[in-house]
């Protein structure tokens, strides 16, 4: 299997410099000037995007290769985005957010998924929000992109209770067309979620 640095080494961006549809649909939700930590970020089309909104943005993934290319476009937008080199499994949720995005994260199995939600609840301040949007199961037989494992998907049914400490503000099973470089293309299973934290815990 190709590691993911050997997937972004190429000249183009695999996903694209556009941000993900659906944080440009949801940009009005999340409040000016937050911070914002962008898990698996990538070649940096989401965490630039949120830059340019004027929002204060930490960016993490375990590609150097990816960051080099995120970085690259932050200086290309003529925006900073702190770009960090780390993974899921060793980054400090303990620092909080107004608001942690995750887009197309589906590398996590369900055990690391389990961890991961609530690590991203933690890394969220209280009464800050969680942006999510990923695959449905049915995505795997559409082929256009994600890693071929249903398991890895999420549904409507698991996101509600992994989310149900949270008030969900947003949840969206759809079939769309998606044209995001050659990484995801085509016609796709999509679900998104968007909750936000309790004020108290
Ligand atoms: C499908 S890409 C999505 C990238 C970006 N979020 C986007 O939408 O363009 C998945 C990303 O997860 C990163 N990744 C894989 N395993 C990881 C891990 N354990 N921790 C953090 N990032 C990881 C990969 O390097 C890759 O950039």
């Amino acid at each position: 299997m190709r590691t993911w640095d050997h997937r972004y080494d190429r000249p183009d961006y695999l996903f694209g410099t556009a941000p993900a549809a659906f944080l440009e649909r949801h940009i009005g939700v999340i409040p000016p000037a937050s911070t914002v930590l962008a898990i698996a970020d990538g070649e940096g089309r989401n965490s630039v995007y949120l830059a340019q909104r004027g929002h204060q943005v930490t960016a993490f993934d375990t590609s150097t290769v990816a960051l080099e290319k995120a970085r690259a476009l932050a200086l290309t937008k003529s925006v900073t985005v702190r770009h960090e080199v780390g993974g899921i499994e060793d980054w400090d949720w303990s620092r909080p957010y107004d608001c942690v995005l995750g887009i197309f994260i589906q590398f996590a199995t369900p055990e690391q998924r389990a961890t991961l939600f609530q690590e991203m609840k933690r890394a969220t301040a209280p009464g800050g929000l969680i942006l999510l949007h990923g695959y449905r199961p049915e995505q795997v037989d559409y082929g256009t992109g994600g890693p071929p494992s249903r398991e890895n998907m999420y549904t409507e049914g698991m996101l509600r209770d992994a989310f149900s400490d949270c008030q969900i503000l947003h949840l969206s099973s759809y079939d769309a067309v998606i044209e995001e470089g050659v990484g995801h293309s085509g016609r796709s299973a999509l679900i998104d979620l968007i909750a936000r934290k309790p004020e108290a815990a």
